[in-house]
């Protein structure tokens, strides 16, 4: 792509492809800002849940409601970007199953998208950020300097997330976590608006076998 450059780090990849990890490493080697896009949706998602909005449906008229007066803001952190609602910073309660699931459902909603882009894309132009998502290099930030696509095998993913569960004391079969990414897989390369593709010029990284090192490290020289 040619034109304006924008010194950032774009990088998309499916659930649990190890985006957020590794963002977070990459913008502390560099010493840049460090946004999960996901954390984004999943606020929306715990604004609809904390309103008790009844019937999740994109046309209800107090989903439509809470959604456009949503305040969302990102305040930057050492440890990445602490997320608001409202002033509030709802950061620590957005990792949950419900919120996730709630925010993979609705972030097929163009009402969604559109309220998230402009906060999305105004950080991303300020530059010096790592940005971690579905939509990065094709939509919120074409001009990123370098754009990233992870892969990495479902098994292996699930795997990892089993993990990370488990380490929350959440324990879950193998089988249920696999089938969860699956369907979230399905749902973010289905949906008509910003689906999980990568940028013609993105470079692919598969993480199935590297070490987080080895794909931090991988990621930083291409920067470089
Ligand atoms: O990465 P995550 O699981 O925290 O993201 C939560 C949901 O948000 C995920 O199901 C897909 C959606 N999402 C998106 O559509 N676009 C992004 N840039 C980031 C996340």
């Amino acid at each position: 792509m040619s034109g304006v450059r924008i010194e950032a780090v774009a990088i998309d990849g499916p659930a649990s492809s190890g985006k957020s990890t590794l963002a977070r490493e990459v913008a502390r080697r560099l010493g840049f800002i460090f946004l999960d896009t996901g954390s984004l949706y999943r606020a929306a998602a715990l604004a609809l849940l904390s309103a008790g909005a009844v019937r999740m449906a994109e046309d209800d008229p107090e989903v439509v409601r809470i959604l456009s007066s949503l305040d969302i803001s990102v305040r930057p952190d050492p440890s990445g970007a602490r997320v608001l609602i409202g002033g509030l910073d709802v950061t620590d309660h957005l990792r949950s199953e419900e919120v996730g699931s709630l925010a993979s459902r609705i972030s097929a909603w163009p009402i969604v998208r559109k309220t998230l882009f402009d906060l999305q894309r105004k950080l991303a132009l300020e530059g010096r950020i790592v940005m971690d998502g579905r939509d990065i290099g094709t939509v919120i930030l074409p001009e990123a300097r370098l754009k990233i696509f992870l892969v990495a095998d479902p098994e292996i993913r699930a795997l990892r997330r089993q993990k990370d569960l488990e380490a929350r004391g959440d324990r879950r079969s193998l089988e249920t976590i696999l089938a969860d990414i699956l369907d979230r897989d399905r749902r973010d390369r289905e949906r008509l608006l910003s689906p999980l593709v990568p940028a013609p010029d993105a470079l692919h990284l598969d993480t199935s076998r590297l070490t987080i090192d080895e794909a931090v490290t991988w990621i930083v020289d291409h920067y470089r």
